[in-house]
């Protein structure tokens, strides 16, 4: 390796970093196998980027002058430049990463580069760049890990100070990117209940578009954690420059993009600092969530399978391990069951072939029990009148029945009509002088608290002291944060977004540490919760309660961007009754699979179908969830939808194609594969058929070569509307 970007030895800080800085033209690299995100200590001393982009190939081009010109907006390079971790104050008047009131009231910040260093990290390299100020005792370390066969980079920002009082942050973001491209395309993914990740793009022009979102908690119900900037167009599935970034917050996060007055775009990610000026006393340490990109240079379908490679094996919880089918008993019975009920649920469960019974939400609650959304929430003991013999007696019945039993769990919430809201009013976030307002009939406890804090810890903990085998919790998150006051927080209270999430994520650590082969799934009212802060802790997430397949082709199409199929959960159940058992089915098969229906509404043929369509989604696994996706249609773009699952062999495949809305007589296209060994020959086989129906499939049964199918293609549309057909590949 160069001597030039090797471990940067430290040197000490500077004393006078003004004019004359030691550390000059000295070159911080930070590389994945495709992408180069060069820093340089520009001649006053401080930080800038000079280039992010394609892997430059001569380390030499690096040092050139030239770099300078390009990362000044008035030619005067080294004052205004592209600072790595622009601050407020200085002569930079676009937006700051960080802000900071010193303890003495100033207002200005200015961090110089004191020293850096690279260690080993699982799976990559952490690179460490300690900044400071020369007026203030105020630190900054910048932290970036590359991971290079991935082509992610994760970075985020420690900010500690020792001023003789506290002083204020009023923004801390996590890092900044800069680009200078003739155009930038923005992706967002806007949210809401029943209609999470919808895609729609715009350009960015002078001045700022500002993602974000200030819920508290279900964060993501109006905006999802992520985006995408097409560099030099809008994005595209296979081909162009994009960036594609996501926050790793469970809460309140704000991404800024700014196009300033020549044409520079800096991309600010980080917490949403609305109503959260954070007080930082001396010697604490302020960590900024992790804020995580990929760039990719074959449009956005390369960029997603870059996330999910990294994510399965560097983020997600068991990203590497197998997932369990499940029927849950929601949309079934709502809060209408009894203990006799869900042993017959886990024997149908049973029956139907998948590997667990979910027990969702409505089996707790005494003095208040849970028979609507009204009350019992914070009450965590089984209802003595439903459920005579508790949990205890439901895992038995699992275990007879021959299927695991997972339970459904809100934890950090309560309903005023409650043991826990009686006993402890102040545990919850709630106006004192105002009047409540309630979304669904239920407030947020204040895990700012520590006491708070151990009573969520031993929601799970109670259950599973008690009931060793429980083997699944669905946690779910059905509000924001209304009528926001913590009587915890009392005069900090501007502390509280940002505390309440540390004091959910101490909790998930601690379940984690303790019961580390417990898999959770992260759920928030649908998809309102899922960013890859929270997905240490869970190993996938509810995208949506709208399971309706027509719907959720548009929902998994936007989540897939930035998770892989095995984070996202799937349920066949009766939204859209009207479209067949078949696609409902093919449309949940894409993603973790399960099932959330009585059994007792299918006739004989659609039950032994879903059996099938079990058996072949677990047959499926190495490419489903352990392999590679590539979407080869947008639902967006066309009628239609396809997308393919291949093996890390190559060896296995699968086409799930989808006629949403075509029109009368459309002409349909042949869908090209991709992802396949051109030399390898494979058979194409229709599966997931009714009983009794034959494949309409052109080719089906046929042998063809990876080449042919990438070149060719396949018939895999139709014009019947809301139809679907999955293809099996298998090299021969
Ligand atoms: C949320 C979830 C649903 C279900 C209900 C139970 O809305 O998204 O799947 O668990 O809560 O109240």
């Amino acid at each position: 390796m160069n001597k030039l970007f090797s471990v940067i030895t430290a040197v000490g800080i500077a004393l006078s970093m003004s004019a004359a800085s030691p550390h000059t033209g000295r070159t911080v690299r930070i590389a994945t196998d495709n992408t180069d995100l060069i820093l340089k200590v520009g001649d006053n001393g401080r930080l800038y980027q000079t280039y992010l982009g394609p892997k430059l190939r001569h380390d030499t081009d690096i040092e050139l002058p030239e770099w300078w010109q390009h990362a000044g907006s008035d030619g005067a390079v080294t004052r205004r430049g592209w600072e790595a971790y622009p601050t407020a104050g200085t002569e930079d008047y676009f937006e700051p990463a960080l802000g900071v009131v010193h303890a003495d009231g100033n207002m200005t910040t200015y961090l110089y580069y004191v020293d850096s260093s690279t260690e080993p990290v699982e799976g990559g390299t952490l690179t460490r760049i300690n900044l400071r100020d020369d007026k203030y005792p105020l630190s900054v370390t910048l932290n970036y890990v590359v991971y290079p066969k991935e082509n992610v980079i994760k970075t985020w920002t420690e900010i500690s100070h020792s001023e003789n009082n506290p002083v204020t942050l009023p923004q801390y973001a996590s890092g900044t990117l800069y680009f200078k491209e003739p155009e930038y395309w923005l992706t967002e993914f806007s949210s809401d209940w029943a209609k999470e990740a919808q895609m729609s793009s715009q350009q960015l022009q002078f001045g700022k578009k500002v993602l974000d979102t200030k819920l508290g908690t279900r964060a993501a119900l109006h905006a999802e954690p992520f985006f995408e900037i097409g560099l030099n167009g809008p994005v595209r599935e296979n081909s162009g420059q994009v960036l594609m970034g996501t926050i790793a917050w469970t809460g309140n996060f704000r991404f800024t993009f700014e196009v300033d007055n020549v044409g520079n775009l800096r991309v600010i990610p980080g917490i949403n600092p609305f109503a959260s000026a954070y007080e930082l006393k001396a010697d604490e340490k302020f960590t900024t969530p992790e804020f995580i990109f990929t760039l990719s240079y074959d449009g956005s379908s390369q960029g997603s399978r870059n996330l999910h490679e990294w994510a399965r094996k560097y983020q997600l919880k068991d990203g590497g391990k197998p997932r369990m089918t499940l029927l849950n008993n929601w949309e079934n019975t709502f809060f209408n069951f009894d203990q006799k009920l869900l042993g017959e649920l886990m024997l149908e469960a049973k029956d139907l072939g998948v590997d667990m019974f979910l027990l969702d939400d409505g089996w707790f609650g005494n003095k208040y029990p849970r028979k609507d959304d009204h009350a019992g929430l914070g009450d965590w003991q089984a209802t003595r009148s439903k459920l005579p013999g508790g949990i205890p007696a439901l895992v038995r019945a699992a275990q007879k029945a021959g299927v695991k039993f997972g339970i459904w769990i809100e934890p950090e919430m309560v309903n005023p009509k409650s043991e826990l809201y009686e006993k402890h009013p102040d545990w919850v976030i709630e106006q004192p002088n105002r009047d409540t307002y309630y979304f669904r009939n239920q407030l947020v406890l204040d895990m700012s608290n520590p006491k708070v804090q151990d009573y969520v810890f031993e929601v799970v903990d109670n259950i599973l002291t008690e009931n060793p085998d429980v083997a699944y919790f669905k946690w779910d998150c059905n509000s924001p944060i209304t009528n926001i006051y913590s009587p915890y927080c009392k005069d900090r209270q501007n502390q509280l977004y940002v505390d309440h999430v540390r004091g959910i994520l101490n909790v998930l650590e601690r379940v984690r540490e303790k019961y580390p082969d417990v898999p959770m799934m992260l759920c928030s009212g649908g998809g309102g919760r899922c960013d890859y802060g929270a997905l240490k802790y869970f190993i996938e997430f509810w995208c949506s309660d709208n399971t309706d397949p027509v719907e959720r082709a548009y929902i998994q199409w936007g989540f897939s961007q930035f998770f892989p199929a095995k984070a996202m959960a799937a349920h066949v159940t009766s939204w859209n009754k009207a479209t067949s058992i078949k696609f409902r089915t093919d449309m949940a098969s894409m993603c973790r699979l399960g099932f959330d229906i009585g059994l007792k509404e299918l006739t004989a043929d659609e039950l032994t179908f879903c059996q099938q369509a079990i058996a072949n989604w677990k047959r499926l696994n190495p490419a489903i969830m352990d392999g590679t996706q590539y979407r080869l249609v947008s639902p967006y773009e066309s009628n239609h939808m396809a997308v393919e699952y291949v093996d890390n062999g190559k060896n296995m495949g699968v086409v799930f194609a989808y006629n949403l809305a075509p029109r009368y007589r459309e002409p349909q296209s042949r869908v090209r594969l991709q992802g396949l060994d051109p030399d390898k020959k494979y058979i194409v086989r229709e599966i997931n058929l009714m009983p009794g129906t034959q494949s309409a499939f052109a080719q089906n049964d046929r042998t063809f070569s990876g080449d042919y199918l990438m070149k060719v293609g396949l018939d895999l549309f139709s014009t019947d509307k809301n139809t679907s057909m999955v293809v099996e590949l298998s090299a021969q």
